[in-house]
């Protein structure tokens, strides 16, 4: 069956109507000096807000394992884990582009390994696009032979932190920068679709802008990128850590989140929740019946009782 035109293909649009965001789209939107919007997301509630308020790219980041696993830096995340989130995010997106990150060790070895772990994550959870760190140029050379856009990652990658020695800014000497800008290039060259530029000098990151055709997407690397990526628990305050320098709280989540916890956990304790309004309750005859019943009936409630607990309605 031919999929031109079909109005429902992924590449065209979706049932909403709503037209979708492509690797294609993204390169488009640079050369339209439209700033490209990004963000993380894990699950499909945060993902449905991302989508919604118009984000243009979602990447299912293995930053996961820090704000959603509790662990203390990304290593660790599973492909697995991630096929599961990433699932749940592409479950909710009508028009981001859905982004997935391979994590570590998924694409260090093997070139063949890396290609069918890459295929794992469009063909069992939707990706359309995956983002793998550093300068994999051969690698990014077969996925895009294999029709697997990429979304490649220089400067601070945080699956190097062993090697990097922690979490530092990249490329701040001029043979550094240098060799970024060289990176940069080949995998540019090689297919990247677009490059996430993390942790680097707002000039270098403005520099490597200039020069390729395709986006770049800057976290701590400055205004001059095509796009900005931030990760979705950093913008709303669920880190429960100082923010770095280059993050932005643009909501308090943490604290909203919090006293709605305590006020219902006060509320329980003090009798006030749920209310009778929040209660089922019998029709008038079957009601009579269960407060008038003896102590040791064991009587059942009538099938037309039954019905207010069988409609779990909104109210
Ligand atoms: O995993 C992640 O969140 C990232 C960043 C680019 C946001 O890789």
């Amino acid at each position: 069956m031919s999929l031109t035109n079909f109005p429902g293909s992924s590449s065209s649009g979706n049932s909403a109507g709503i037209p979708k965001v492509t690797m294609p789209a993204l390169s488009e939107m640079k050369r339209q000096g439209k700033p490209i919007s990004a963000l993380t997301a894990y699950d499909y509630s945060t993902a449905r807000l991302v989508d919604e308020a118009g984000i243009d790219l979602i990447l299912v980041g293995d930053s996961l394992a820090q704000v959603v696993l509790g662990q203390d830096n990304t290593l660790a995340v599973t492909v697995d884990e991630m096929l599961h989130h990433t699932r749940a995010v592409r479950r909710a997106v009508r028009r981001a582009l859905v982004v997935a990150d391979m994590p570590f060790g998924s694409y260090h070895g093997p070139i063949a390994e890396g290609v069918a772990n890459a295929v794992r994550f469009v063909k069992e959870a939707g990706a359309e696009a995956v983002k793998i760190e550093g300068p994999r140029v051969e690698l990014v050379r077969e996925l895009t032979d294999a029709e697997i856009p990429v979304v490649a990652h220089l400067g601070l990658t945080p699956q190097s932190v062993n090697r990097m020695g922690g979490y530092r800014v990249q490329a701040r000497t001029n043979e550094s920068a240098a060799r970024l800008r060289a990176d940069a290039h080949a995998l540019a060259e090689a297919g990247a679709g677009a490059l996430v530029l993390e942790g680097v000098p707002r000039e270098v990151a403005a520099r490597i802008t200039a020069e390729l055709a395709i986006p770049t997407i800057g976290i701590g690397a400055g205004p001059d990128c095509d796009g900005q990526i931030l990760v979705f628990h950093d913008l709303v305050n669920l880190t429960f850590a100082p923010p770095a320098k280059f993050v932005r709280r643009y909501a308090d989540a943490a604290t909203l989140f919090r006293t709605a916890i305590e006020r219902y956990r006060e509320d329980v304790e003090h009798h006030a929740f749920p209310s009778d309004s929040e209660s089922y309750h019998l029709p008038a005859p079957a009601r009579k019946a269960v407060i008038e019943m003896p102590d040791d009936s064991d009587a059942v409630v009538n099938s037309d009782a039954r019905q207010d607990f069988d409609e779990f309605g909104a109210a």
